[in-house]
C-alpha cells in the first residue's frame, strides 16, 4: 500500500505537532487534555476540494455550493476538536506499549489499548495507533487520518480523539488517539473461525451502517466530498453492539472539484478491492468506492475473501468464481457461506447478490449512489422475518450472541 496523496508536515521540536497556517489554540476540552492546532499539510496531486454533492444516483455527483478543501476545514474544525498527547503520556497509558496491550498490527503500524483517567477521576479505554518508526509513506497517511477525521463525524465513521508528533534529532514518533472498538472488525468475524459466525440479518446490518458511512462522506459533507479509497472488511470496526465503523482514513481522498468528473491520481488502496477502471485510469470518483462496497457484499454472502491464493486456481478470485453462479440461477445457493448453516432467506440472498452485482459493473457511471445502496440493503432487511424472542439479547436473529466486549 502506498499513499503521496498529502505532502509532509515541516519538522518540528519535541512535543510540537506541525502546524500550518491555521495554527491556533482552541480552549481546551472538558475533559482535561491539553488540545493544539490540528496538523495542516497541503495536497500537491490538484484535487483540492468539492462540494454539496445532490443526492442523485446518475454517474458523477454534480457539485452545487462553493467548496472548501479538506486543510482549510482541518484548520477550522479538527483544531477545535482534536486533543494533542504527550507521548510520554501515551507511554504510560500502554504500559510502554506492551505487547499485552497491542490488539492489532495493520500496513501502518501497531494499535494499542490504552488506559487514561477521566477528569472525573474513572477509568477511560481508548485505542492507540503507533506508526512503525521507518515508515516513510506514514507520516503522509497519518496527517490525511488526522485532517480527515479531525472533520467528518458520523455514527458509522471511527472518532478519532486526537494525536502525537514528535520529531526530534534522535527519532520521529507519529500516533493517533481513537475511541476503542471493543468488537475488532468485520474481517476477523467474517474469517477468523476463532469467532462464531456471523448471522445473516447481523451481517445486513453491518453493511448497512458501512454503507451508511460511505454515503455521507460521498454526499453527507457540506463543503467537500470523501473518497475514501480503502474499503475493505479489516477497515470495518465494530462497537459493543457490532455497530460498524469505518477506521483508516490514511488513503481518503478528496473528490473532483467543480465541473470535473474525477480525480487523476496515483493508484492506492488494497489488492482485490480497488475498482479495474480506477487501477486501468488512475481516474478516481466516488464510484470506485462503490465497487469495493460490491467485493465486500460478496465476502459477507460467501465467507470467503476477494483473493484466497489456498483455494483451487478456478476459486481463488471471488468475483471470477461468483460470476460462475449468477443470483438468478439455479446454482447461486452453492456460493453461499455454509458458516450461515442454511439459515437465510434465499431470495434476500439472490437480492444482495444482484445489488453486489451492480456495484460492480463495469462502467463506473452506471453503479448505484452509495444512498440507493442503503436503501436496497434496508429493504431487503425488511424482507427477515423478525428474530425470535430468544435472539434478542444476541442481535443475530440465530441465536449467535456477540462475544462479549472486553474493556
Ligand atoms: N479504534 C480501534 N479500537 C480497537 N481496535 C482497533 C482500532 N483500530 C484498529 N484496531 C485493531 O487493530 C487492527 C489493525 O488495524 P489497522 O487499521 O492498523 O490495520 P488493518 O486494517 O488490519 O490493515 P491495513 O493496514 O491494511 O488497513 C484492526 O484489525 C483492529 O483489530
Ligand atoms: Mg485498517
Amino acid at each position: 500500500m502506498g499513499c503521496f496523496a498529502f505532502r509532509s508536515g515541516k519538522t518540528r521540536s519535541k512535543s510540537q505537532p506541525p502546524s500550518g497556517s491555521g495554527a491556533r489554540s482552541p480552549p481546551p476540552p472538558a475533559d482535561a487534555l491539553p488540545a493544539k492546532s490540528a496538523p495542516a499539510a497541503s495536497d500537491s496531486s490538484g484535487a483540492s476540494s468539492g462540494g454539496r454533492r445532490s443526492k442523485t444516483s446518475s454517474s458523477v455527483s454534480t457539485p452545487t455550493t462553493p467548496t472548501r478543501s479538506i486543510q482549510e476545514l482541518s484548520d477550522e474544525r479538527g483544531a477545535q476538536r482534536l486533543r494533542v498527547f504527550h507521548l510520554d503520556e501515551l507511554g504510560s497509558a500502554t504500559n510502554g506499549f506492551s505487547r499485552a496491550l497491542k490488539v492489532g498490527e495493520g500496513g501502518f503500524g501497531s494499535v494499542y489499548r490504552a488506559f487514561f483517567r477521566s477528569a472525573a477521576g474513572g477509568r477511560v479505554v481508548l485505542a492507540v495507533k503507533r506508526l512503525n518508526q521507518r515508515s516513510l509513506q506514514g507520516h503522509k497517511q497519518w496527517l490525511a487520518e488526522v485532517q480527515f477525521l479531525g472533520v467528518l463525524e458520523h455514527p458509522n465513521l471511527v472518532k478519532l480523539i486526537g494525536y502525537c508528533a514528535v520529531d526530534s534529532e534522535a527519532s520521529k514518533h507519529r500516533l493517533l488517539v481513537y475511541e476503542f472498538m471493543p468488537n475488532k472488525s468485520l474481517d476477523d468475524h467474517l474469517f477468523n473461525r476463532a469467532y462464531p459466525p456471523l448471522s445473516w440479518r447481523l451481517r445486513l446490518q453491518i453493511m448497512i451502517g458501512a454503507a451508511r458511512g460511505l454515503d455521507y462522506l460521498h454526499e453527507g459533507v457540506p463543503e467537500v466530498q470523501v473518497i475514501y479509497r480503502d474499503f475493505k472488511a479489516s477497515n470495518i470496526l465494530l462497537d459493543a453492539e457490532f455497530k460498524p465503523k469505518l477506521s483508516d482514513f490514511g488513503l481518503a481522498r478528496e473528490g473532483p472539484t467543480e465541473g470535473k468528473t474525477h480525480v487523476s491520481t496515483a493508484v492506492v488502496g488494497t489488492h482485490g478491492y480497488a475498482a479495474p477502471d480506477y487501477i486501468e485510469t488512475g481516474h478516481l470518483t466516488a464510484k470506485s468506492d462503490v465497487w469495493s462496497f460490491g467485493v465486500v457484499l460478496y465476502e459477507i454472502l460467501t465467507g470467503r475473501r476477494s483473493l484466497e491464493r489456498s483455494r483451487p486456481a478456478e476459486e481463488q478470485k471471488l468475483l471470477g468464481w461468483v460470476r460462475r453462479h449468477p443470483p438468478d440461477g439455479a446454482e447461486f445457493r452453492a456460493i453461499m457461506d455454509p458458516r450461515l448453516g442454511g439459515r437465510y432467506p434465499l431470495a434476500a440472498a439472490r437480492e444482495v447478490a444482484r445489488l453486489a452485482d451492480r456495484c460492480l459493473g463495469k462502467n463506473p457511471k452506471e453503479r448505484p449512489a452509495m444512498r440507493d445502496v442503503v436503501e436496497d440493503l434496508e429493504r431487503v432487511l425488511q424482507m427477515e422475518p423478525p428474530p425470535p424472542p430468544a435472539d434478542k439479547k444476541g442481535g443475530g436473529g440465530d441465536g449467535r450472541r456477540p462475544p462479549s466486549a472486553k474493556r
